[in-house]
């Protein structure tokens, strides 16, 4: 049986061989397209009964392009919010990600970008350091976790806050559980989203919860940019000087808040949360193996569309 590895964005070369040693020796074949568009991949597909993709859009046309020999759809990462799962139900297609795989590289990015803003983006002003500030993590999931263990090495103090999480879980990690997300952002000189984007959470972000961070305020936003209410966050940090925004992903007006806020903002030109070895092999390999796993006799423990 045919898996096509197909990413927009690379994965680091020794992640891509490693994924092709998984399904040699599984007896099945590899396609890797690396750097395709939208209609590349629907011309790849085309027989393919595995798919791994990364943040890649997979909607009801590529799965009629890969139909009927497409059964499962493996995300290599943990936001599954680019492939349509209802369609994918419809058409009986399993999608499954690769939950923690990539999750310490996102953390790790974390720290690097908080750091950056509070020197002020190495322009040689005289910055502040993270050392006994407080963090708020909104999200306690794989990312959070991991955001949480690196933030007790900088001596930070550190709430969460997530209603699928009970408070013991938050508690074990030496984290404050919070249950109010208006705490969460007027407690904390940082506020660090998880959030993954569903309907509920976008554009849930936005001036009333911005506006309440303590002076000199930084949110970090390293999840996606569609929980973020753009122009509320703009009248936000217009109204507020001392407040900064630092996101691993341009939003729709980067050029406006660029413009308008200069060095109080930071983006990232394409996701980079993710875009390390060890995450690319790290995913990479997980989604191979959960694609075999699934053409040999279904395995499907990380689903996703149930
Ligand atoms: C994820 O959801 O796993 C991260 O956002 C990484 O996405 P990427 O694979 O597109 O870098």
């Amino acid at each position: 049986m045919k898996i096509l590895v197909f990413t927009e964005k690379p994965f680091a070369p020794a992640a891509v061989k490693a994924i092709e040693n998984v399904v040699n020796a599984s007896g099945n074949d590899i396609e890797v397209v690396e750097g395709g568009t939208k209609e590349d991949l629907l011309k790849a597909v085309v027989g393919a009964n595995a798919l791994i993709v990364r943040s890649d859009k997979v909607d009801a046309n590529v799965m009629d392009a890969g139909a009927p020999t497409l059964k499962v759809i493996v995300r290599a990462g943990a936001g599954y919010d680019n492939i349509d799962l209802e369609a994918a139900t419809e058409r009986g297609i399993c999608v499954m990600n690769t939950p923690g795989q990539n999750s310490n590289a996102v953390a790790e990015l974390v720290f690097g970008m908080m750091v950056m803003m509070v020197r002020n983006q190495y322009n040689g002003k005289s910055g502040s350091e993270l050392k006994d500030k407080s963090l708020g993590i909104y999200a306690f999931g794989q990312v959070g976790r991991n955001v949480a263990r690196i933030a007790k090495g900088f001596d930070m103090k550190i709430e969460a806050l997530d209603v699928f999480v009970p408070d013991d879980v938050i508690k074990a990690e030496g984290v404050t559980p919070l249950h109010d997300v208006n705490e969460l952002f007027s407690q904390n000189d940082f506020v660090s989203l998880h959030i993954p984007a569903t309907p509920q959470t976008k554009g849930s972000i936005g001036y009333d919860l911005v506006t309440k961070m303590p002076k000199g305020g930084v949110l970090v936003n390293t999840a996606r940019k569609e929980v973020i209410d753009e122009d509320g966050l703009i009248k936000a940090l217009e109204e507020r000087p001392d407040l900064r925004y630092v996101s691993d992903i341009k939003p729709d007006k980067a050029e406006e808040f660029e413009k308008k806020f200069a060095d109080r903002v930071f983006f990232t030109p394409k996701k980079m949360g993710a875009q390390t070895a060890e995450a690319n092999f790290n995913a990479g390999v997980a989604a191979a193996e959960q694609s075999v796993a699934y053409l040999k006799d279904g395995w499907n423990k990380f689903q996703v569309n149930k």
